[in-house]
């Protein structure tokens, strides 16, 4: 027997910006199948994943629910542990890219590929909005895919066609902050010198060995196959981000941090060296054990980053690489919108749950989807239900019910074949098609020899049996049913841990791994009393997951086109000296098209000289004589055309392009100039 493999196993980090969705929990669903397939055959894995807490998309909106970054990602995986252990997720470990350990990793890593000469710096352009006045993450930029010109997309890579570009090649971009048109600005950014020859020589022969999938390397051959004139895509990649940004500190590089995506897949070793320090194994050994296997489960949005710069980063600062990537599809439902990450629409997890629907039913349905290609799979209500009430429930769990009656005491007797099955073929290859994630393929070799069985069961009539006195006869049945009963649940373990847990009870027999799914139980064993292990879906609660929430949540408002400014104490409102003033003179401004100047009587014996952009809205000759309110305690401002010396309060809307107009404010009659308005 060969000795137990050691596994480090991942599925993405999820952004902790929001809620899991369908998608995240498939690809959870999808990898924990496979672990617990290793598991089966004696593997040591480590399965961990983490919460991916850094950027500036998070610190953006950290900052507009009024908390640190730290306090809303914390919050954020408060909420992680319900959807896992409701799908029955098993992660060894949930930690945080924020950790200690991935702070340390990070910056040990980034200074191994400066060692080996492939980090630069160089000063660059850089969209900046100018009216937040901070450079603009990719995320907040968008505009027209430069590719495949599909309108709105982010600034780092397209949705639609997965091209990974930079935000100053979006056609037409805008500041999703604050809609307005990005300036370029200059500022030093670190690159990881990918376009370094070694790099490419590296990844050309890391991607041809095996560690992608083919359909993956066709995609990925885009970046590493040269042109006619010898070039190849791969360009260097800037890693570091301008203050302020929520990450982790550039070593040496002051006001500079590691852009999220440098850091997010360090995650993965950060939230391992984590984990062996709870169970008292040494890091650093596993990592460099050549025994050690490591595979990443990913969508096929982020292959680039895994493909191409994660192994890179990690060859060339001595690490270990990756085995294997994973790659899935999107998950669809009812042949709708693909469940990005930005926008899970759809099937909403824990109203799964909350409907009490079987969580299993949904690892069984998606198990039957996945064939551990690239390729999208959909969710069907209609397909949902026929696969696990007619073959999860109809031809698996129903061989138990059938059977067991015919067992006196449930205990198996001698039991002759009743049908040509070939048990340990069926385990061997099962366990390759789990192994090689082709659970689809899987399912259905299980699912024909379940038919199989039933068919036997059916033509030995094991009820006709007993009223015929020979009970002796229909027990044989029923014992060989529940040996093929026990095959399957070995079988189908992987998908369905709760369900086999169960159905291992009632068979009163130890944990089933994949050596001991084929040999029979034997004669003389006895099985528990059968309890019925499954329901059926039902089509109402379908029904109900698909429900529009009873009132859609109204539309925020914002008044007058903008949020409201925060909160001030009233101390803050009287610090404003507001008084009533006459508009005693008003003219147009020489050279300006948008100023007026008024020359305005507060009650102090003198006049005051102010200049407002009014110039659009009135004639000077509407405004003589009025009287309006202005802030008198504003300090005197000297402008172009003079000093102004205060400042008349008028009304406008945010959105000034949409709803154009300036509205001066008048009080009614009877306020004298120079009074207090509070
Ligand atoms: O695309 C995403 O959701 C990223 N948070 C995935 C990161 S995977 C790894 F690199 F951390
Ligand atoms: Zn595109």
């Amino acid at each position: 027997m060969s000795a137990p493999r050691q596994l480090f196993v991942t599925t993405a980090l999820p952004y902790a910006n929001g809620k899991f969705h369908i998608g995240h929990i498939m690809e959870y669903i999808q990898a924990d199948i496979w672990v617990r397939h290793q598991r089966m055959q004696g593997s040591q894995v480590h399965f961990v994943c983490a919460d991916d807490a850094h950027g500036a998309p998070i610190m953006i909106a950290a900052e507009k629910a009024g908390k640190t970054p730290q306090q809303f990602v914390a919050e954020i995986a408060a909420g992680r542990k319900e959807y896992l252990d409701g799908f029955h997720i098993a992660f060894d470990n949930w930690h945080s890219t924020d950790g200690p350990e991935n702070h340390e990793l990070a910056q040990a890593i980034y200074r191994d590929l400066k060692a080996a000469g492939l980090i630069s710096t160089r000063t660059i352009e850089q969209f900046f909005d100018p009216e937040k006045n901070m450079f603009l993450p990719d995320r907040f930029i968008k505009g027209e895919c430069p590719n495949c010109h599909a309108k709105d997309q982010y600034g780092d890579n397209c949705e639609v066609c997965s091209k990974v570009y930079s935000p100053t090649d979006l056609i037409n971009p805008y500041s999703a902050l604050s809609g307005a048109k990005p300036v370029l600005k200059s500022s030093d950014h670190f690159f990881f010198k990918l376009s370094d020859p070694r790099c490419l020589d590296f990844l050309k022969q890391w991607t041809a060995n095996g560690a992608v999938q083919t359909e993956v390397l066709n995609k990925i051959s885009e970046w590493l196959v040269p042109d006619e004139t010898g070039k190849t895509a791969l360009g260097d990649w800037d890693i570091s981000r301008d203050a302020p940004y929520f990450g982790i500190e550039i070593p040496d590089a002051p006001g500079k941090y590691f852009y999220v995506w440098l850091d997010a897949p360090v995650g993965y070793l950060a939230s391992l060296k984590n984990y062996l320090g709870k169970i008292g194994v040494d890091y650093d050994q596993f990592i460099t054990d050549p025994k050690t296997e490591q595979y990443h489960f990913i969508g096929k949005d982020i292959i680039t980053f895994h493909t191409l710069f994660w192994p890179a980063m990690l060859h060339f600062s001595g690490r270990k690489v990756p085995n294997n990537v994973f790659v899935h599809g999107f998950l669809t439902v009812n042949n709708g919108e693909k469940m990005s990450k930005s926008r899970g629409t759809g099937l909403d997890p824990l109203k799964y749950l909350s409907l009490g629907m079987n969580p299993e039913w949904l690892r069984y349905y998606l198990a039957a989807k996945l064939n551990g290609r690239n390729e999208d799979i959909d969710f069907n209500p209609d397909d949902f239900m026929a696969r696990v009430n007619s073959d999860l429930i109809g031809k698996y769990v129903n061989i138990a019910s059938r059977a067991v009656k015919f067992v006196p005491g449930g205990k198996l007797v001698a039991a002759p074949s009743l049908a040509d099955v070939d048990a340990a073929g069926l385990a061997a290859s099962v366990k390759t098609l789990y192994e090689s994630r082709d659970y689809a393929r899987a399912l259905r070799e299980i699912m024909a020899v379940a038919d199989v069985v039933n068919g036997a069961f059916d033509t030995a009539a094991p009820w006709k049996l007993t009223k015929e006195g020979k009970g002796d006869e229909a027990a044989a049945v029923g014992s060989w049913c529940l040996e093929m009963f026990k095959l399957l649940t070995a079988c189908l373990k992987p998908v369905l841990p709760a369900l086999a847990a169960q159905a291992e009870a009632f068979l009163q027999c130890a944990p089933l791994g994949w050596t001991a799914a084929a040999p029979p139980l034997g004669a003389g064993h006895t099985v528990g009393k059968y309890e019925h292990l499954m329901q059926r879906v039902d089509a109402k609660q379908l029904d109900a997951l698909f429900e529009a929430p009873a009132a859609p949540e109204p539309e925020k408002l914002v008044p007058g086109g903008e949020e409201l400014a925060p909160t001030i104490t009233i101390d803050d409102f009287t610090k404003i000296d507001l008084r009533i003033a006459k508009i005693v003179n008003c003219e147009a401004v020489d050279g300006s098209t948008k100023l007026l100047r008024l020359t305005l009587d507060v009650g102090e014996g003198r006049m005051r000289n102010v200049f407002s952009g009014i110039a659009s809205a009135y004639k000077p000759e509407d405004l003589v004589g009025k009287l309006t309110v202005m802030v008198a305690n504003l300090a005197p401002r000297k402008m172009k055309f003079g000093v102004s010396e205060g400042m008349v309060l008028a009304a406008s809307h945010g959105d000034e392009k949409a709803h154009p107009g300036i509205y001066v404010l008048e009080p009614t009659a009877g306020a004298q100039p120079g009074m207090r308005v509070r």
